[in-house]
């Protein structure tokens, strides 16, 4: 039984008084017993979480890191720092850093230091709307993560996010994401059995109070990573609600 997990990928959104309240409000309606929640801050704000969360079980992902350890490397984040901060996760190649020129080469690169750092990486694959519409999206995802898998440990966790259902308020419906979820289960039994099962595989793209509970009740996909959504106490606890 994989234990389902709910993050909150805040993106570059907030201020310092945005934050604690929506911190607070979470911190009293969200139920951690039976499923991970987690939310993903901009760097700025990790401490301020850090202290707004303690006590309360909900965790702490980074937005990313550099693939380098600490030194010379202006405007970037390295993964112990991270840690430092009281993340246990990192968001890696997310759609809107590979539109920013981020390769797969380098998601890896990323994703070796965290897991080197004692973070459990987020790593996000999808296909744009182009490449579902030439029928090209399975072969894209396995590509993306053929790049990822080499390495893949215990504890990492896949988020497959089509590109077209991300801040779009297009979801896929939960048989194009079910569809997709056991294409990776399945590329995942071929290139890392002894982890297939367990690593667990979120949704994300516009996932919504009211869709999450259709979406989390397909049998590969155990849990959602949530953009929009996340920005609002309610919305959030009612969607950490429908994966419990
Ligand atoms: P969305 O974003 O929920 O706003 O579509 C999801 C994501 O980018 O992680």
């Amino acid at each position: 039984m994989r234990r389902s997990i709910v993050a909150g990928n805040w993106k570059m959104h907030g201020s310092r008084s945005m934050i604690e309240d929506l911190v607070k409000s979470l911190a009293t309606s969200v139920n951690t017993d039976t499923c991970d929640v987690i939310v993903s801050p901009p760097f700025p704000y990790l401490s301020l979480v850090q202290q707004l969360t303690a006590g309360t079980g909900i965790g702490l992902a980074g937005q990313n890191c550099s693939e380098h350890a600490q030194g010379a490397h202006t405007g970037e984040v390295a993964a112990d720092m991270l840690v430092d901060l009281g993340c246990e996760w990192v968001i890696l190649g997310h759609s809107e850093r590979r539109q920013a020129g981020e390769t797969d080469a380098q998601v890896a690169a990323k994703a070796a230091t965290a897991r080197s750092a004692g973070l459990k990486p987020i790593l996000c694959v999808g296909e744009s709307l182009a490449q579902r519409q030439s029928g090209d999206a399975v072969a894209v995802v396995t590509a993306q993560l053929a790049a990822l898998v080499e390495d893949l440990s215990a504890g990492d966790v896949i988020a497959y996010e089509p590109v077209w259902a991300i801040g779009t308020g297009e979801t896929a419906t939960p048989e194009q994401a079910q569809e997709m979820h056991s294409e990776i289960r399945a590329f995942l039994v071929e290139q890392q059995p002894t982890l297939a099962q367990q690593t667990r595989i979120l949704y994300g793209g516009s996932v919504k109070a009211d869709n999450a509970a259709e979406l989390f009740a397909a049998a590969d996909i155990d849990g959602g990573l949530v953009g929009g959504a996340s920005l609002k106490a309610d919305g959030f606890s009612a969607i950490v609600g429908a994966a419990q």
